[in-house]
Parts: structure tokens; sequence; C-alpha cells
């Protein structure tokens, strides 16, 4: 339950935030997951909830450097972690896309998107770890993101895409 922890400090893209646990109006339940925090007390709507049980991915954002889905994960467990979400990725002063948004854009890698952000953060991590992926380890990273849309031969292009950038 959750009882010893009075608060919660965890940084989302740069920002710090200190968050009470309760069940007081603003404070956040012991049971809420992190995916539910990101986006229903910061507004961080971009990270995505379908499941809701670890299974599809939607939700994926980076803590500490690995791609978790945040779905599975309470929001009073990430005491003093460094959270990036999709909204972290785009320049704050110019707008500009980072060169994975920019791969998906340019390949049209999405048709309704829902996934889309989820598959960008697992891209995202991948390449901090290894930017030179070949297409069996994308396929692999990417193996718990799933898209209805059928969207995967468009993404595999628009990785390979980011990927190639990252070398030069
Ligand atoms: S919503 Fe979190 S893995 Fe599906
Ligand atoms: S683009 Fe619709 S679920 Fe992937």
């Amino acid at each position: 339950m959750g009882e010893n922890k009075k608060s919660v400090t965890i940084t989302v893209n740069g920002d710090v935030y200190q968050l009470g646990v309760g069940n007081a109006v603003g404070e956040i339940a012991p049971a809420d997951t992190l995916a539910e925090t990101l986006r229903e007390r910061l507004l961080l709507t971009g990270t995505k909830i379908s499941c809701d049980d670890g299974a599809c991915g939607c939700c994926t954002v980076i803590m500490n450097g690995k791609a978790i889905p945040s779905c599975t994960v309470l929001t009073i467990e990430c005491d003093g972690a460094d959270i990036r979400t999709i909204e972290g990725l785009q320049d704050p002063n110019t707008g500009e896309l980072d060169k994975v948004q920019q791969a998906f854009v340019d390949h049209s890698a999405f048709q309704c998107g829902y996934c889309t952000p989820g598959i960008i953060m697992t891209t995202e991590a991948l390449l901090a770890e290894n930017p030179h992926p070949d297409e069996e380890e994308i396929k692999e990273a990417l193996a718990g993101n799933y898209c209805r849309c059928i969207s995967h031969y468009q993404v595999l292009e628009a990785v390979k895409q980011a990927a190639k950038e990252g070398s030069e």
C-alpha cells in the first residue's frame, strides 16, 4: 500500500516533480501506475495506455535509460527516477523533431498513431544502447510493441534511417 511514502520525486523530461502520495485531491494514489500519473497528473498524454497489462508497448517510456512499459510500474516505485517521454524528444526551443521522430514522419511509419509514441521510445532506447543495430536487432528490440494497423514495414525503414543518421 506504500504507506511509508509521503511523496515521490520524479524527473520527467528534465523537470522535477514532487508528488504527494495519498487520496486527497492533487495527490497520487498508491495504486496509480506511472502511465496514469504521466497522463492524468502531469498531462503528458503522448504516452498511451492500451492493454494496461504490460503486453502491447503503447505506454513505453524510458526510465533510467531503459525502455519500460509504464503501465507496469507504480509511481510510488519510481522515487528518484529519471523518465523520458515522447514529449521530451522535440527541441523545446526550435520545435525541431528529433531524428527518430523525423524518420517516422519521412516514412509515414504510422497509421492511427496510437502505438507510435511507444515504438519511438523503444527505438530511442535501442539507439542509445546500440547506435548501429542490424535488422534483426531492430526487430528484436521492437518485439514487444504491437501495432494493430500493421505499420511494421514502414517502422522498420524509419528505424533503419534513424540508425543510419546516427552513424554520420
Ligand atoms: S498499455 Fe502498457 S503495455 Fe500495453
Ligand atoms: S499505427 Fe495504429 S496501432 Fe500502430
